[in-house]
C-alpha cells in the first residue's frame, strides 16, 4: 500500500498536504510515509509468519536514520553492506546482533568494526574473504559467525544491472562449489558456520524465480545440515513493487484484474511460493527486502521551472535532476509523475527533464500528463527506495532534504545541503 492520495484535489501524504511541506522546506525534496513503511513491514511479516523468520531491511534502499528507526521499532533486523551502514544502524537504535553484513569487497576496517559490534553474520562471497575474516577475528580474539552466499544460477527476469543470481554475475559461490567452500570455512579456527545465504536480484515480479532458487538452495542446505550446525538460511531480497500506481484512477497498488493473474507479485504470492520449500528445513529463515518496504513509501517533490516547446516535443523542465533520482537514467526506471494539484485537463505527451547537462537527465519520456506550467508542483512517486541514497552532488547541486510524515505530523529528518556544505573539506594548496 501507499499513503499518497488526493483529498479535495490536493495530493497528501497521510494527513499532510504536500504543498505545506514544499512551502516549508522548498523543492526538490524527498517525503516518506511512516504508515506505509509500517504497513509494508507488517504485511510481509504476517505473510511469512508460518516460518521462524527475521525480516532484515536492506539498508542500501533507504538509509536515513529516521527511516531505520521506524523499522528498528517494528523489530526489524538489517542487511548491511558497509561500515557506514552499520554506523547508521547503531545511530538509529538498531541492534548489531540483528545485522547481516553482505558485500563482495569488505575491507579490513569494516570487518574489524562489525566483529567488535557483534553482527549476527558475515555473508561471505569468496574464499579470500573467508581467510581475511578468520585472520582479523583471530587478531581480535573473537569468533566470526559466517554464512556463505551461494549463487544458484537462476534467471531473476529483471533488469540486467540488478540481476545477481546468474553464474556470470560477480556474486557468491557457485552451487557446485559450495560444499567445498564450507569445508574450507570449517577448517578455519576463528570462524563459526552459522548459515547459508542467497540473493538472486531485485525488482522481481514473478514468484517462479524465487521458487526455483529456494528449491536449488533447499537441497544444498539439507546436505550441509548433516555436517554443520546450521542456524539460519537467508533468502535475500528482491520482491518487486508496483511503479505504475494508477493513482489518479484510484486503483490500489496491489489490485488484481477480475479473473486475470496478478499484475505484480504480492507478499502473499511470494510467501505461498517459498514457504512449502523453506519450512521443512527447520531453520530460522532470514529475508532481506529493501525496495518492498520503502519504495512506495517515498515521493520526490519538485517544481516546474520552464516548459519548452520544440517542433519535436514538449519538455517540462523541473528543479529535480538525475543526481537526485538516478533510476530513470540508469535503469530506464519508470516512476509515476502526478501534479500536486489534481487536474482533469486533457493529457498530452511530454518529456519531464532536469537541468543537468546530459540527455540522460530525464524522469519521463513521451509521458501523457496534464498541462504543466512554471511554478506548478509535481511528485515523482515510488521514490522511497534507491532514491536519495543514490543521489550525488553532480553539477554541484546540494543534496536534498528528507521529510518523514507520520499521521498528521511531519519532521525534517535531513537538512538540505548548503553551498558551504558543497566545498566542506576541500582546500586550495598554497
Ligand atoms: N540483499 C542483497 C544481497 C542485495 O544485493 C540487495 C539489493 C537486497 C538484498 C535488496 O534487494 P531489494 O529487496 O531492494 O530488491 N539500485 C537498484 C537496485 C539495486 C539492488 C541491489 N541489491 C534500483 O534502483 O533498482
Amino acid at each position: 500500500m501507499h499513503s499518497f492520495s488526493y483529498v479535495n484535489g490536493i495530493l497528501r501524504c497521510e494527513g499532510v498536504d504536500l504543498n505545506e511541506i514544499a512551502n516549508r522546506f522548498g523543492t526538490p525534496a524527498y517525503v516518506y510515509s511512516s504508515a506505509t513503511i509500517r504497513d509494508n513491514y507488517q504485511r510481509l511479516d504476517a505473510a511469512l509468519s508460518p516460518l521462524d523468520h527475521l525480516v532484515c531491511f536492506a539498508v542500501k534502499a533507504n538509509s536515513n536514520i529516521a527511516v531505520l528507526s521506524v523499522l528498528a521499532k517494528m523489530g526489524s533486523g538489517f542487511d548491511i553492506v558497509s561500515g557506514g551502514e552499520l554506523f547508521r544502524i547503531l545511530k538509529a537504535g538498531g541492534r548489531a546482533d540483528r545485522c547481516t553484513f553482505a558485500g563482495v569487497g569488505k575491507t579490513r576496517e569494516e570487518i574489524a568494526f562489525a566483529l567488535r559490534e557483534g553482527v549476527y553474520s558475515f555473508n561471505v562471497e569468496s574464499e579470500a574473504e573467508l581467510a581475511r575474516i578468520n585472520e582479523i577475528a583471530g587478531e581480535l580474539g573473537l569468533v566470526a559467525p559466517i554464512a556463505i552466499r551461494v549463487n544458484p544460477d537462476v534467471d531473476a527476469k529483471t533488469h540486467k544491472f540488478i540481476s545477481t543470481g546468474k553464474s556470470k554475475n560477480k556474486f557468491g559461490i557457485g552451487l557446485d562449489r559450495a560444499a567445498e567452500v564450507y569445508e574450507v570455512a570449517a577448517n578455519l579456527p576463528h570462524l563459526k558456520i552459522r548459515g547459508v545465504q542467497t540473493h538472486i536480484g531485485s525488482q522481481i515480479l514473478e514468484s517462479g524465480p524465487f521458487a526455483e532458487a529456494a528449491g536449488k538452495l533447499a537441497s544444498l542446505v539439507e546436505k550441509l545440515k548433516t555436517t554443520y550446525d546450521l542456524e539460519f538460511f537467508d533468502f535475500g531480497g528482491g520482491i518487486g513493487i508496483v511503479y505504475d500506481e494508477a493513482l489518479e484512477s484510484g486503483s490500489p497498488a496491489w489490485w488484481k484484474q477480475d479473473g486475470a493473474p496478478p499484475r505484480h507479485i504480492t507478499p502473499e504470492d511470494y510467501a505461498a511460493a517459498i514457504i512449502p520449500i523453506l519450512k521443512p528445513l527447520g531453520l530460522r529463515i532470514l529475508f532481506e527486502p529493501g525496495r518492498f518496504l520503502v519504495g512506495n513509501a517515498g515521493a520526490l517533490l519538485s517544481t516546474v521551472q520552464y516548459v519548452k516547446q520544440t517542433p519535436a516535443k514538449t519538455f517540462t523542465i523541473i528543479d529535480a535532476a538525475m543526481n537526485d533520482l538516478i533510476r530513470p537514467a540508469l535503469y530506464e526506471g519508470w516512476h509515476e509523475i502526478v501534479p500536486l494539484r489534481q487536474s482533469s485537463e486533457e493529457k498530452n505527451p511530454m518529456d519531464v527533464v532536469g537541468p543537468v547537462c546530459e540527455s540522460g537527465d530525464f524522469f519521463a519520456q513521451d509521458r501523457a500528463l496534464p498541462p504543466l506550467k512554471s511554478d506548478d508542483r509535481i511528485a515523482v512517486l515510488s521514490s522511497g527506495a534507491y532514491g536519495f541514497v543514490m543521489s550525488s552532488n553532480y553539477n554541484s547541486r546540494p543534496l536534498l532534504p528528507e521529510v518523514l510524515v507520520d499521521g498528521g505530523h511531519y519532521n525534517l529528518v535531513r537538512e538540505r545541503q548548503t553551498y558551504e556544505d558543497l566545498v566542506r573539506g576541500e582546500s586550495i594548496p598554497h
